[in-house]
């Protein structure tokens, strides 16, 4: 038996299938919406999206926890003045509980410290596994949106968490670089994970229109070339010299400038989150997001190995 029946059959066995039924009953919306926040450049603003994001939709009384699943230097404990102590490695080697790694900030908002904890999902034992898929069933207790913010590019972990999310947004910038690594990034993740369907956020422009452009860039080449890939335009953040400065004062830009225009376009990206349905073909509970990215991880791990 290959590692990914072995899980499969311990998701669809009894005791899993007891605990699910009873988890879905016991309240009315037990199954978070599961957003990834990427792109295909670095530096383009995911981890202050998500953030910020986070910060409104809270406001808004939503129960938001968010997965730091970037394995860079730009984490999202920075912006939220906080040094978690432990992080999911400690999860997944089974020392800690997810609700030991958790931290909340002051507004409430739960964060998941990723740490280097995800870099190695190829390599995971069947106990390690098993511990990260029990602790994740925890998560869906305590969430009504779970934002990742993904990290950069097209490195599998980025691959991984944007094709098991149930919505993909990309944050893009009017510089070139960041056009084409967009394209990048979403070629990539339709041709070989089968994901179809993207929302695109442009930061730091001029205008609306200066927005709108970078769309229409974007889709056209997607359209000419990739055919059944749908691109929605989400939105924009204008170019704010008040996101620096907060972010040097280790806080989100809602708090630290509550008028400033990046803030205010952020929360209007909250709201717009929160009103929109969501997925009708969402893919089921957040264990069973962690059961796919590992399932992708062990596929992708089979063929590197030829
Ligand atoms: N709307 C904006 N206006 C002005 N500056 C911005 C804006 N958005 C982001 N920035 C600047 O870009 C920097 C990088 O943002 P952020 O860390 O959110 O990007 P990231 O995509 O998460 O980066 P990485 O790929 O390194 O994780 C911020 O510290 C800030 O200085
Ligand atoms: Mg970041």
């Amino acid at each position: 038996m290959d590692q990914a029946s072995g899980l499969r059959d311990m998701v669809t066995s009894d005791t899993f299938l007891k605990r699910r039924t009873s988890m879905v009953s016991s309240r009315n919306n037990p199954i978070p919406r599961v957003l990834a926040v990427t792109s295909g450049k670095g530096g383009v603003g995911k981890t202050n999206m998500v953030g910020n994001i986070a910060v409104a939709l809270k406001r808004s009384g939503k129960r938001v926890v968010i997965l730091d699943a970037d394995m860079g230097l730009a984490n999202i404990d920075i912006i939220f003045n906080m040094r978690p102590d432990y992080n999911i490695s400690h999860v997944i080697s089974g020392e800690k509980n997810l609700k030991q790694v958790i931290v909340t900030t002051k507004h409430g908002v739960q964060i998941v410290p990723g740490g280097s904890g995800f870099t190695h999902l190829t390599n995971l034992t069947e106990g390690e596994k098993l511990n990260l898929l029990s602790e994740f069933e925890v998560l869906g207790e305590l969430a009504d949106i779970v934002l990742i913010d993904t990290g950069a590019g097209i490195s599998s972990n980025v691959l991984y968490f944007n094709s098991a999310a149930d919505e993909c947004i990309v944050i893009a910038t009017r510089e070139p670089t960041s056009i084409t690594d967009s394209y990048a990034l979403m070629k990539v993740l339709s041709k070989n994970y089968g994901t179809k369907h993207f929302k695109l956020v442009v930061n730091m422009v001029k205008s609306e229109k200066d927005a709108k452009a970078v769309y229409s860039t974007l889709s056209g080449a997607l359209e000419r070339f990739l055919g059944n890939v749908v691109l929605e335009y989400f939105g924009s953040i204008p170019m704010d010299t008040m996101l620096p400065k907060a972010v040097i004062n280790h806080s989100t830009v809602l708090d630290f400038a509550p008028d400033a225009p990046s803030g205010k376009a952020m929360e209007k990206l909250a709201r717009k989150i929160a009103d929109s349905p969501g997925r009708s073909d969402s893919n089921g509970n957040i264990k069973f997001f962690m059961q796919r990215i590992l399932d992708t991880a062990d596929k992708s791990d089979d063929y590197n190995q030829g």
